[in-house]
């Protein structure tokens, strides 16, 4: 026999800040036949998904819908749509992703300014709009759960900064969505990405986005259809059209809308785990959700915390759904994560740049935001480095976790 074998991953606990792994019930409703693009129950069930992910995102926009791609995917959509070469994009860093709004908006030919605080800490609402009246961008991109270093920028008054300035409003949820506070209108964002993988519980490779009507139409004036489909009553826009194909949001919109014109072939089988994501939210309730992720996080930090194990960052800004911990100085921080995996599997991360093999990090979302995920990984966490020579106090972290639970 050759190398023909059938695939059959091992079993993982992921408790890393993302993949985690995928609901049950997400990867049943992506066992579903295909159906053909244009038949009714299909189309039925692409206007299905953009209600329901209006709920996730606390949204009346009639415009949201699935990218097909990884979160990444949506970011790119939103930004090589919105901005126009030589348009001004600023972008708030403060941490990996930060640099990716960053690259990704220079790729679209923007002029970006940054502004920078420390990993660990977040932006306040003054510095931004400081940044704001100096630079006169069009757009602002800020990402709002930064899973490099846990934390979470707040959002809720940048809105009304950016209504004063005439500035659209961009942020990047992939990691914090349905595990920490959103709130798309009351917050007056103009467009919103996130991605499956993380307290969504499902697999990478769909990118739900929400767009405002104002966005709508400033990117319509891009508007150009294709060759092939075109008809006479088709007019393009009076700007530069958008210069991708795949992530032409305005071609994209006519496809998901009435119209239906044809674009891309949608991928189906992450349309049923995307609508199915949503849908077990909704289920559970948005917010019931968002407590889910706080408690479990919250047992989590008290049990690593029992370890002895110091925290990263500003904990008054912490994502619920991830926390990074300093590797002991005694342990090798690799050896612990492969013992982890090798002989518990269990996932745990590390992190990247400044902060790589320097802390890891440990996710409770989606799925495994759960407390027998929590207490299995703490429990074996502190075996392993006890294995490692740590010299912390031992036995104390699945009790401490426990407890809080008992009083939560
Ligand atoms: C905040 C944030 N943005 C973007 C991404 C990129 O997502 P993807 O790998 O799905 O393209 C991630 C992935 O971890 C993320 O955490």
């Amino acid at each position: 026999m050759t190398d023909i074998f059938p695939l059959n991953p091992p079993p993982r606990l992921l408790m890393g800040p993302g993949p985690i792994n995928a609901d049950p019930r997400v990867l049943r409703a992506m066992s579903a036949q295909l159906i053909g693009q244009y038949d009714p129950a299909m189309t039925g069930f692409m206007n299905e998904t953009m209600a329901r992910y209006r709920k996730v995102f606390k949204t009346e926009n009639q415009w949201t819908l699935l990218i097909d791609g990884t979160s990444r995917a949506g970011i790119e959509a939103v930004l090589i749509s919105a901005i126009r070469p030589g348009d001004k994009v600023l972008v708030p860093v403060f941490g990996r992703f930060g640099h990716l709004l960053t690259e990704i908006a220079q790729r679209a030919g923007a002029d970006v300014h940054t502004i920078e605080v420390p990993w660990g800490e977040v932006f306040t609402p003054e510095q931004i709009e400081e940044a704001i009246k100096k630079v006169q961008p069009k757009l602002l991109a800020i990402v709002q759960g930064d899973t490099s270093t846990t934390m979470c920028q707040p959002l809720e008054e940048l809105g009304v900064i950016c209504r004063k300035y005439d500035v659209l409003f961009y942020s990047d949820a992939t990691a914090s969505i349905v595990g920490n506070e959103f709130k798309t209108d009351e917050w007056q964002l103009d467009a919103v990405s996130v991605g499956l993988q993380k307290c969504l519980g499902g697999p990478s490779g769909s990118a739900p986005i929400t767009l405002s009507d104002r966005f709508v139409e400033g990117i319509r004036k891009r508007k150009k259809v294709e060759a092939g489909i075109r008809t006479q009553s088709h007019q393009d826009g009076i700007e530069p059209f958008i210069r991708s194909n795949y992530f032409d949001l305005v071609m994209i919109l006519d496809y998901w809308g009435d119209e239906r014109l044809n674009h891309h072939t949608e991928a189906t089988t992450m349309l049923y785990g995307a609508s199915e994501c949503a849908r077990l939210v909704i289920e559970e309730s948005v917010d019931d959700c968002i407590a889910r992720h706080k408690l479990h996080g919250t047992a989590m930090l008290k049990g690593l915390q029992a370890l002895g194990l110091k925290t990263f960052g500003d904990l008054s800004h912490k994502m619920n759904n991830v926390v990074a911990v300093y590797i002991p100085d005694e342990v090798n921080g690799d050896a612990v994560r492969g013992q982890m995996l090798e002989d518990f599997g269990i996932e745990i991360g590390t992190s990247f740049g400044p902060l790589h093999g320097k802390v890891w990090r440990i996710g409770t979302m989606g799925y495994n935001a759960r407390k027998s995920a929590v207490l299995q990984t703490l429990s074996c966490l502190d075996a392993c480095l006890s294995a490692h020579g740590y010299r912390g106090p031992r036995g104390e972290s699945a009790t401490a976790a426990l407890e809080f639970y008992q009083y939560a």
